[in-house]
């Protein structure tokens, strides 16, 4: 199998087989994220985090993955404390970065921020998020997280439920999961359901998939119910938020005795109540640690193939 993808930037780019390849190569990294091996394969490179927006999991796990492979990390997490501040824009940030780092992350809140830097700079760049658009290296280690759980990709039936309208996570995951013998269940209030490009797109791969608005009758034969957080931050009017939020709640009785797995990318908000933790089902916890082992995979995988050349 091989891998030759130079930028991470959206799911679309990938092929079944770099799905596989990173999904195998994070299980063999699995030991390292777990600190029961030590790697020094980064040794001397630096991975420059550029983050625009908030992010924990998404950050810290790249950063993790960079030391644990031996490497190292600049960046920031907040631009109020940049140049940006001073007016100067993505490009010349962007110039600046790769001039003193071996591949860039970043995360911003322009849709197409990742894809015109990485057609820019001359080292890799990987997505961490743009607008309301991708997220694909959270797509990876959510089909990581199922198949570490489950054993396979293929026969399942998934729920995908809440921002389904502003969400980039299921924005990424819907394409991913394409790729399998899937059937999806898109569960959002009318004016939060899965954009109609998206839709359209599913179409055309001859996806099976159904729209509701209900979660707790929809739940019979779901073998994996992936909950998301509404983004407040990306609607335009706050009283359109105020209209929709805390819709789709969970609580302990609602999943108990159930072989569903619970999936989460989190933050949460008022989606799952803290006493669904106590389940077996939870899985977002153990689902933010496969982000190590991912990350891991990706970062060296974009390393090696820029050091391949053209
Ligand atoms: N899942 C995710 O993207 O989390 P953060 O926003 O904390 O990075």
């Amino acid at each position: 199998m091989s891998f030759n993808l130079k930028n991470i930037i959206s799911i679309r780019d990938f092929t079944k087989s770099d799905v596989e390849y990173i999904l195998d190569k994070a299980e063999k990294m699995e030991p390292i994220a777990r600190s029961e091996k030590v790697c020094h394969k980064m040794d001397g490179k630096l991975l420059g985090v550029l983050f625009y927006e908030p992010s924990t999991r998404t950050r810290l796990s790249f950063e993790t993955s960079m030391k644990r492979l031996g490497g190292d990390v600049v960046g920031f997490s907040e631009k109020q404390s940049t140049s940006v501040q001073k007016g100067e824009v993505l490009y010349d940030t962007a110039q600046i970065i790769s001039q003193y780092s071996d591949a860039i992350v970043i995360r911003h809140d322009m849709e197409g921020a990742a894809r015109f830097i990485s057609d820019r700079v001359d080292v890799p760049v990987i997505n961490a998020g743009d607008g309301a658009g991708q997220h694909p290296s959270q797509t990876l280690l959510d089909l990581y997280t199922i198949k570490r759980t489950l054993g396979h990709l293929d026969n399942l039936k998934i729920a995908l439920v809440g921002d389904l309208k502003y969400g980039r996570t299921v924005h990424s995951l819907v394409y991913a999961l394409a790729m399998f013998n899937v059937e999806m269940v898109f569960i959002a209030p009318e004016e939060l359901q899965m954009p109609v490009e998206i839709i359209d797109d599913l179409k055309k791969l001859e996806c099976k998939f159904t729209l509701k608005s209900t979660l707790l009758d929809n739940l019979e034969d779901i073998d994996v119910l992936y909950m998301t957080r509404i983004q407040k931050e990306r609607f335009p009017d706050p009283k359109e938020y105020q209209k929709v939020k805390g819709q789709y709640t969970l609580n302990k009785s609602n999943l108990e005795g159930t072989d569903i797995v619970l999936m989460h990318p989190l933050p949460r908000v008022d989606e799952i109540n803290f006493d669904v933790d106590e389940l077996d089902n939870a899985m977002y916890f153990k689902q933010a640690f496969y982000g190590v082992p991912v990350r891991m995979a990706i970062l060296d995988s974009v390393i090696e193939n820029s050091e391949k050349g053209d």
